[in-house]
């Protein structure tokens, strides 16, 4: 977090609307008794700059952040609701990539908008390592079957569903576990930070608009999952390759230049169970 000073406001534009205490849903700011608002316990504020953002005049600076740096909603350019409801629909997961990296700058642009994805408590302690291009991700292939071939625990053999396939990645015959994508985003959270509440949560809801953007960008991409089941199975793994704690909160997604075009949506709307309660 930032080490400006926390709020700031300039009093000639404030109309005494009220809006922002009303909006500061852990009552951190409070209007004070000329009637302008202040946080008189910085510790209550979760910096979720809800105050900032709901300001009509522009007149709260926030941790030095001025409001005509802010993109403003009005004039921003949305999706439609339809445009939304078919983006979602047409979501894929992609399993087979061109042999090509991704642009650098892309995944920049990306990572700099991820910086947006709530987390409980707005604790933000997320961390993005991205694995970005074909070389680094198959150094990383390489760590991970020398980790898993290097294993030792007594006569405790890895499970089968492990073992088998990391042989077959290391003979280039098959990539089940990273499905020849060409690059790979690990979200991880720190677990004891202060005021991380919501972990496991943070990094899928991370992942998941990860995958939003990068499809938006024209790439595949594909969930990892099978990194998590290597971490609740036999964490000491993930703990050399990636240098997490055993028990660190994380998700990966996979992604690259997709390989294949899908032509149209799937059909599975009436598989949702909905109960209006
Ligand atoms: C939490 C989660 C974990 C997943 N793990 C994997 C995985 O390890 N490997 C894989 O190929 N697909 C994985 N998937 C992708 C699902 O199989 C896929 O979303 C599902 O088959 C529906 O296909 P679609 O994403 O194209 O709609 C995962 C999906 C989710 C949501």
């Amino acid at each position: 977090m930032s080490s400006e000073k926390l709020f700031d406001l300039d009093k000639a534009k404030c109309v005494k609307c009220g809006m922002c205490s009303r909006d500061c849903f852990f009552g951190a700011l409070k209007m004070g008794v000329e009637g302008y608002p202040e946080i008189p316990n910085p510790a209550r504020c979760m910096h979720c700059q809800h105050c900032f953002a709901i300001c009509p005049t522009g007149a709260i600076t926030f941790t030095g952040k001025k409001a005509e740096d802010s993109l403003p909603v009005e004039g921003a350019l949305l999706p439609s609701a339809e445009a939304a409801e078919n983006y979602m629909r047409l979501r894929r997961s992609t399993r087979r990539y061109a042999d090509a990296d991704v642009d650098k700058a892309v995944l920049e642009r990306i990572l700099k908008v991820l910086a947006n994805s709530p987390t409980g408590c707005n604790a933000r302690a997320l961390k993005f390592t991205c694995v970005s291009n074909r070389e680094a991700m198959n150094e990383f292939r390489k760590k991970f079957i020398r980790a898993i071939e290097g294993y030792r625990n007594g006569t405790k053999l890895l499970p089968r569903w492990l073992a088998v396939p990391a042989i077959q990645m290391r003979r280039g015959e098959s990539d089940i576990f990273f499905r020849g994508a060409t690059g790979m985003l690990i979200v991880s959270s720190d677990e004891k930070a202060p005021g991380v509440t919501t972990p496991n949560e943070d990094v899928v809801i991370a992942c998941s608009q990860f995958e939003m953007l990068a499809q938006a960008n024209g790439l595949g991409t594909c969930w990892c999952g099978f990194l998590r089941l290597v971490q609740n199975e036999v964490p000491v793994l993930l703990e050399k390759v990636l240098g997490f704690r055993q028990t660190t909160p994380f998700y990966a997604m996979l992604f690259g230049i997709p390989a294949v075009k899908y032509q149209r949506g799937i059909q599975r709307d009436d598989e949702a169970a909905i109960d209006w309660f």
